[in-house]
């Protein structure tokens, strides 16, 4: 089975990364969601891609790391969605609790240029509180915090994230000495011999962006155990 997972919910539908966004994706029958957290002034996990909320709201120029949850729940995050006015950012436990015990989450670590100290006990934390060890992925692009999880929890599943192009990126994840579930490289150098060789070491490889159909059904051909999309028609949806 090919395993699509709604990028940040269902972001055409609703604001990106929200309890509404979400909702949508698991209304569409989604197997698998993701979505970016990151830390708050006062150690809180807030589900944001964003390291400011300028995107926004222009006049909010703070990084996260600098403001407080109250502050980042003054912020409406609607943008171009009217319907959703006034909608604003969840924390990673508020998203918790809307998710059936039977979606997988892949909760991605957005440490990349802002070093959120601490946040991987945190996360665990939350994790726990919850009850949430199964059908849960973490994966970042920051690889020291994905070694920080597994030193905390050995069996987590981690997804290895690459942006650029690596050499031989599935040997790289046999040497870091981190169990690697699955690598998640970009879309764009997504090969056959990439797909091939990160099968051949054991590894499910999820390429991200895909949202054009054409293109989603080369990387299945080439034999992808799935993909993260903003297109509801890919991961389940319309
Ligand atoms: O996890 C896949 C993808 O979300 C990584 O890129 O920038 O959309 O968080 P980005
Ligand atoms: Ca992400």
């Amino acid at each position: 089975m090919v395993l699509n997972f709604a990028h940040r919910g269902s972001l055409t539908e609703a604001p990106e990364n929200t309890l509404p966004a979400f909702q949508k994706a698991i209304d569409h029958g989604a197997k698998a969601i993701e979505l970016d957290v990151q830390l708050t002034k006062d150690q809180q996990l807030i589900v944001c891609h964003d390291h400011k909320l300028t995107r926004f709201n222009k006049h909010s120029t703070k990084r996260i790391k600098d403001m407080t949850l109250a502050e980042i729940k003054e912020i409406d995050v609607s943008g171009s969605f009217q319907e959703y006015e006034g909608t604003t950012l969840g924390t990673l436990s508020e998203v918790l609790e809307i998710c059936p015990n039977d979606l997988l989450i892949n909760i991605e670590i957005k440490n990349i240029p802002v070093i959120y100290e601490g946040i991987e006990e945190i996360l665990i934390q939350c994790l726990s509180d919850h009850n949430r060890f199964h059908d849960v992925i973490i994966s970042s692009f920051d690889h020291m915090a994905l070694k920080n999880v597994q030193d905390i929890v050995p069996s987590m599943p981690i997804g290895m994230l690459f942006y650029y192009r690596i050499l031989q990126p599935w040997k790289y994840a046999k040497q870091s000495g981190l169990v690697v579930t699955s690598i998640h490289p970009n879309q764009v150098y997504t090969d056959r011999e990439l797909v091939e060789q990160c099968k051949s070491f054991g590894y499910k490889i999820f390429p991200y962006t895909v949202n054009d159909e054409e293109h989603y059904e080369k990387l299945v051909e080439y034999g992808v155990d799935g993909v993260f999309s903003n297109n509801p028609g890919v991961f389940g949806g319309i």
